[in-house]
């Protein structure tokens, strides 16, 4: 069996799915025709996949599709015993796996899971599975409002080693619109990265975090503007990793270039300029627990943008003259914050990263600073990666090396976590 052994592709490095031996239980909604692109996607992160049908799934995706792109056979409902096997397929495919996707997740397979039972071949193995779940159900929206699935669901939140994800809203198959969409696999992949980063940790449960991400834009005439390369793929890898570990999060966004998906599940509030950042940060700042200002904020902007669309040959005038410079909104966030409140600030450097940042922290005033370089490739603006130096309480500095955003991300979160522990002991919830 394929895999077996090594990955079937090389991954980048560093990559939490490379190498890890991923389960996929498929149960019987309509959402189960996502999973063979997904299952492609993971073996191409360079993880190793094996796939489960449940017996309604058998009707709605194919097993030989799956089998291919897994590069493994694909288990169905007839293959639970056998007398040419050793051992029962749901305790080998248990033990085997290290961290399981079960989506879609039926409104059924939930009912059968949180009532153990183990009438399935799907049901046995996730009963018998001792790895964590990342579980996403899908159904029509009447079915998710049932009152029997919202008590399931209620209590598998309480499960330790279980990454509930909630079906968004939408367009179902079924024709209505309304929640019970299943989340989309970009994000699957994300959730999946994150458990095998920090596993299923719900330490920002009951908490609301308030983060800014990507460029603003200033507009200089009805065709230009001044903005600058920023992605906003830190801060939404932040908003995003922190929603995994249970906080509810507001996203205030200038433009993004990421996957419109991994917008999904958070409070978004779209802005252009900076004088709208900050109208939506300052009225979003008081119910927060803790901000993460990872926005690459403009410095400039015309005191009077041009109504009118000038001409090339007054450009180079026009630009002499009439710039204003833009407030610091973290400074301004940092005054105006109420006292338990912990700030994360960001320092876009190049050259001297380090003696730079030193002086911009004591300038901010927020409780953290991360530092990243912009001027080295794998580090800063529109970079999978990034590196740097997270600057502290006490004058403590952390040397941060090179890493994935998602996996930078978390270390961001459990060291504002630290600092909202610090602040308000009593009120850190029952992390996990
Ligand atoms: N920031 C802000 N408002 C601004 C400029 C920056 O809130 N007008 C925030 C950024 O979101 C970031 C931090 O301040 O969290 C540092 O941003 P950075 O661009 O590194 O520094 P600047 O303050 O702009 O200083 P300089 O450009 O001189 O390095």
């Amino acid at each position: 069996m394929r895999n077996e052994g090594p990955p079937a592709f090389p991954s980048g490095p560093g990559d939490p799915l490379a190498g890890r031996r991923v389960l996929v239980l498929i149960s019987g909604s309509i959402a189960a025709v996502k999973l063979p692109l997904l299952v492609s996607a993971l073996v191409q992160r360079g993880a190793l996949v094996r796939c489960v049908l449940s017996p309604s799934a058998e009707g709605l995706v194919s097993a030989v599709a799956l089998a291919s792109l897994s590069r493994a056979p694909c288990h169905l409902e007839a293959d639970q015993w056998s007398h040419q096997a050793p051992r029962p397929l749901h305790i080998e495919l248990a033990e085997w796996a290290e961290v399981v996707l079960l989506a879609p997740l039926s409104a059924t397979s939930l009912a059968r899971w949180v009532h153990g039972l183990a009438d399935t071949l799907l049901a046995s193995t996730l009963l018998a599975c001792e790895a964590p779940v990342l579980a996403a159900p899908a159904m029509n929206s009447a079915m998710w409002a049932a009152p029997a699935v919202r008590r399931n669901w209620r209590e598998l939140q309480s499960w330790e080693r279980v990454l509930p994800l909630e079906p968004g809203s939408g367009l179902l198959a079924c024709d209505r619109v309304g929640d019970g969409r299943m989340a989309d696999p970009a994000v699957l992949l994300l959730a999946l990265e994150s458990l095998l980063l920090v596993g299923c940790r719900r330490d920002w449960r009951g908490r609301r975090l308030l983060v800014s991400a990507g460029p603003t834009r200033e507009p200089l005439d009805p065709a230009r503007c001044l903005t600058n390369p920023s992605t906003g793929r830190m801060g939404v890898l932040l908003a995003q990793a922190a929603r995994f570990r249970g906080a509810t999060v507001d996203l205030v966004h200038g433009p993004l270039a990421v996957d419109p998906a991994w917008l999904e599940g958070l409070q978004v509030h779209p802005v252009d300029t900076a004088a709208a950042m900050q109208a939506a940060l300052e009225g979003l700042q008081a119910g927060a627990d803790a901000i993460a200002m990872a926005a690459a904020v403009a410095d400039h902007r015309r005191s009077a943008p041009e109504t009118a669309k000038l001409a090339k040959q007054d450009l180079e005038a026009c630009l002499a003259t009439g710039w204003e410079p833009v407030p610091d909104l973290l400074a301004a966030l940092v005054r105006r914050r109420p006292p338990a409140q912990a700030i994360l600030g960001f320092a876009a450097q190049s050259g001297e990263v380090l003696q730079e940042a030193r002086a911009k922290f004591a300038r901010k005033g927020c409780d953290l600073l991360f530092a990243n370089p912009i001027d080295r490739p794998g580090a800063g603006f529109a970079s999978a990666t990034n590196d740097g130096w997270l600057l502290g309480p006490g004058s403590r500095e952390r040397r941060f090396e090179a890493g994935g955003k998602l996996a930078l991300a978390h270390r961001l979160l459990s060291a504002l976590a630290e600092v909202l522990t610090l602040r308000i002991p009593d009120r850190v919830p029952a992390g996990r």
